[in-house]
């Protein structure tokens, strides 16, 4: 009889090793690599050494006929927002996020709104017993609707009895980890037993037209918990995430093969459940103080989105031979950037001041185009000056020194306006805008110019 084929499985990765080792070379984390079982081939497929005789299959002209992909709506603008409109049938989401952000609670209240509309929805749970489920949804007021509920985590018994029913629209698999499969000897929770359960349902959801959202907890380090293999098995990847602290959560799409990434959904988390929120800029830029120094209001772009958001500085004096540079809601390396380019080419010396940078609300910046913003934000702090408090900033600084335009300056732009900001500090992106705004604008071309206005 053939030996038991041993793979070891870096749990945080998937890379496959023939034999243990103590730091993954792949993404360098320590101990994270376990032996498993790999017998019965990752996903159950065809075994080695079964010889099967291949098929044909017809090939296709490009042109043709293309079938809008049908999907279901559930009428949270926000949810659905984040999906690129809807979900689409027989696909496959991860919905990802730091355990106790709210994954459960958003997935329960879309299975609600699913539901009213007349969608089969059956809620798996495999890590809370049902009275926990019902207990969650009464407090979401969704108890009275037609979501099914069944409590097991094997991926075969789950098959079995969803075939016994009438095939449901969606299919909640919360969460991704708690599953295991008959088809792979390797302990739950092991990566092996993550993918082979991960694709099980992926390929019950292609073969049904049924959509299944699975569920995944992120590790700290931002990763979805060793089944980080299972994100490009699917068809969109969404992130739900929030700062401590605020109640504001974000609902990110960082993959989407049937609409746009980048979209964002916005929800506030109260006392019966997560509440849409249709104007995120109000709600980032409620709290603002604008007499203070040092704060800067960028007007970004989530998706299709414009989204207005404080940029708030501190500069100081350091005490510390390496002084301290703190950033929560944008990125470190862009920060140190901004800082060489005010150096190099503006004479703004702050190698010996710590810098602390925060994005106002517990928001999170990807865009390049805030550079211009925390510059801003920066220099004000270090002067002391306040900024205009009527005026928004938006632009990307390239190493040069120059303010290079961004993307849907108008969009941003009309957001503003509609804000009450009577003035914007923008790049010469003047193709972009439409002839008659109401707005004040201020071009600048290079950051000296942005320093000589704020200074
Ligand atoms: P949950 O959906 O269980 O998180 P996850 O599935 O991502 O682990 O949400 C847990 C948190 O949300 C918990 O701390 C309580 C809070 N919460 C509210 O504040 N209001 C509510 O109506 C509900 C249902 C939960
Ligand atoms: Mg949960």
């Amino acid at each position: 009889m053939a030996k038991p084929k041993l793979s070891f499985i870096c749990q945080a990765c998937g890379a496959v090793y023939t034999r243990w080792q103590g730091k993954c070379d792949a993404c360098g984390e320590w101990n994270t690599i376990v032996e498993e079982n790999a017998a019965g081939g990752i996903g159950g497929g065809p075994q080695r050494g079964a010889r099967r005789k291949g098929r044909p299959s017809a090939l296709l002209p490009l042109s043709g006929e293309i079938e809008e992909a049908p999907r279901i709506i559930s009428g949270l603008a926000e949810f659905d927002r984040a999906t690129g409109g809807g979900i689409v049938r027989g696909s496959a989401i991860l919905i990802g996020g730091d355990p106790g952000i709210g994954k459960s609670t958003l997935l329960m209240q879309a299975a609600a709104a699913l539901s009213r509309r007349g969608h089969g929805v059956v809620y798996v749970s495999g890590e809370e017993a049902v009275a926990q489920v019902r207990l969650r949804a009464q407090r979401l007021e969704a108890a009275d609707t037609a979501v099914e509920l069944l409590a097991e985590t094997n991926v075969e018994d789950i098959l079995a009895t969803l075939g016994q029913a009438k095939r449901p629209d969606l299919v909640i698999i919360d969460s991704i980890q708690t599953l295991w499969s008959d088809a792979a000897e390797a302990a739950p929770g092991t990566v092996t037993q993550v993918r082979t359960a991960a694709q099980t349902m992926i390929r019950y959801a292609k073969a049904s037209g049924a959509a299944v959202i699975l569920v995944g907890h992120v590790t700290k380090d931002g990763q979805i918990a060793g089944p980080r293999v299972v994100e490009h098995m699917v068809d969109a990847v969404l992130y739900f995430e929030g700062e401590g602290g605020h109640h504001f959560r974000i609902l990110r799409t960082v993959k989407n093969r049937f609409g746009p990434t980048d979209e964002i959904g916005v929800f506030e988390m109260g006392g019966e459940g997560l509440r849409e929120v249709g104007n995120p800029s109000e709600l980032f830029l409620g709290e603002r103080n604008a007499k203070a120094p040092g704060a800067a209001v960028f007007a970004g772009m989530e998706g299709t989105r414009p989204v207005l958001v404080e940029i708030q500085a501190l500069v100081a004096p350091s005490a510390l031979g390496t002084p301290r540079r703190a950033v929560v809601g944008w990125d470190q390396p862009r920060l140190a950037m901004v800082l060489a380019v005010l150096d190099a080419h503006c004479g703004v010396r702050l190698g010996q001041h710590d810098v602390y940078l925060n994005v106002a609300g517990g928001f999170r910046i990807s865009e390049p185009a805030a550079d211009l913003a925390v510059a801003a934000a920066l220099v004000s702090s270090l002067s002391g000056a306040p900024l205009p408090p009527d005026c928004v900033y938006f632009g990307e600084v390239s190493l040069s020194g120059a303010v290079r335009p961004v993307a849907h300056a108008a969009q941003r732009l009309k957001e503003a306006e509609k804000l009450g900001f009577g003035r914007s500090v923008l790049p010469d992106s003047s193709a972009d805008l439409p002839k008659s705004h109401g707005m004040r604008i201020e071009v600048v071309e290079a950051l000296p110019d942005l320093v000589a206005k704020v200074a």
